[in-house]
């Protein structure tokens, strides 16, 4: 297939196209490299196998000309939706900046994908959409842990940033169905995603970083004095927030099976996690084994706009597609990180 990656300069963006690239499929990344790395690509090209079949692009997904005139250059029958803006905290401290980029830059890429179906080789079928569990908010312990039907209610304007895409991609493949155009979505509800590829080529790289394991393990390596942790007084087993860690190979690998199974006509939706829930201090204790470190951790107050437990119940695409992680050992999938992080302490500067 010929996939348009929006975001493949970034953490897992990088890591789809990668996958996308070795099973032999055409790659053309579109990033405004605001937060992605360019060297991520060249990396890809160097080392990756396929590097000649992938191609790049410095276009913001809201350049909807510019789009238009990728999609029918390089006859782009599906694209896979990973740019965004991703912080929880810093949406509730910038939500116009969330809507602006997440939601309004989908609807220009919809827009464009629309107008890709008047091309000779018939446009863009299949959109896979980068959702969050952050879709559903805080849900009540007994829809925990979260199915789809679960309901959506985000707490925070990253998540609401999120669903708007999911809601008006439906409307979306309604409408084409009736006029007759094969398109299909499918929505793709991470939860905490994690790791890094093995090879060491390419990993979690973000400025600033905010996310628990990177954190943690940068405090074990001494380039942090220490961690907060935000919140002890959840109504948890240890009072810390509670999440599902899922690698970032197991989410690249869902794509592909997802991408390879779409039908005309549907909107999907499938959380993609591991389906078992650790808490914040489960996580740092795993950091502590896996880096041999001990990590000088401060207990500091909630982070605005953090549900105390989010967890996947994973059953629909297993059912549906046969997918699940195969990851599954948290020690194994923090291992992975440390082993980019050694290799690559200043990310991709280094
Ligand atoms: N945390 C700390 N200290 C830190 C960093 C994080 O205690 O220094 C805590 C957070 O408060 C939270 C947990 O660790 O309870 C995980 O936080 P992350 O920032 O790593 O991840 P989030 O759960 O906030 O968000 C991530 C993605 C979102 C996605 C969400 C879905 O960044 O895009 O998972 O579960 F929506």
């Amino acid at each position: 297939m010929n996939v348009l990656v929006t975001g493949g300069a970034g953490y897992i963006g990088s890591h789809a196209a990668q996958r996308l690239l070795a099973d032999g499929h055409d790659v053309v990344v579109v990033d405004n490299l605001f937060r992605g790395h360019a060297r991520a690509i060249d990396r890809l090209r160097e080392r990756a196998k396929g590097g000649d079949r992938l191609g790049f692009e410095r276009v913001d997904i809201g350049q909807t000309d510019e789009i238009e005139r990728i999609l029918r250059e390089r006859r782009v029958d599906t694209i896979m939706h990973f740019a965004a803006w991703t912080y929880v905290g810093e949406s509730v401290q910038k939500p116009l900046d969330y809507y602006h980029n997440n939601t309004a830059g989908s609807l220009s890429l919809v827009r464009a994908c629309e107008r890709s179906w008047r091309n000779a080789h018939g446009g863009v079928r299949r959109f896979v959409f980068s959702s969050t569990a952050a879709t559903y908010g805080e849900p009540p312990a007994d829809r925990v842990p979260i199915r789809e039907d679960c309901p959506q209610s985000p707490i925070n304007p990253y998540g609401a940033s999120k669903l708007m895409v999911e809601r008006f991609l439906r409307d979306a493949v309604a409408a084409a169905t009736r006029a007759g155009e094969p398109f299909a979505a499918a929505c793709l509800r991470y939860f905490n995603v994690a790791g890094a590829d093995q090879t060491g080529i390419i990993g979690e790289d973000h400025d600033p970083e905010t996310h628990l394991i990177p954190i943690a393990i940068q405090a074990a390596m001494g380039r942090r004095p220490g961690m907060t942790i935000f919140g002890q007084d959840y109504p948890t087993p240890d009072g810390t927030c509670v999440r599902d860690y899922v690698h970032v190979e197991d989410l690249a690998d869902a794509h592909v099976t997802v991408m390879s199974r779409m039908q005309p006509g549907e909107c999907v939706a499938y959380n993609l996690g591991i389906g078992r829930g650790y808490s914040v201090r489960e996580v740092i204790a795993a950091v502590e084994r896996v880096t041999g470190k001990s990590i000088p951790v401060t207990m500091g107050e909630r982070r605005p706009g953090d549900p105390p437990v989010l967890f996947a119940d994973p059953s629909t695409i297993r059912r549906d597609l046969g997918w699940a992680a195969s990851w599954t050992d948290l020690e194994k999938i923090i291992a992975t990180a440390w082993q980019w992080m050694r290799q690559n302490p200043e990310g991709y500067k280094s």
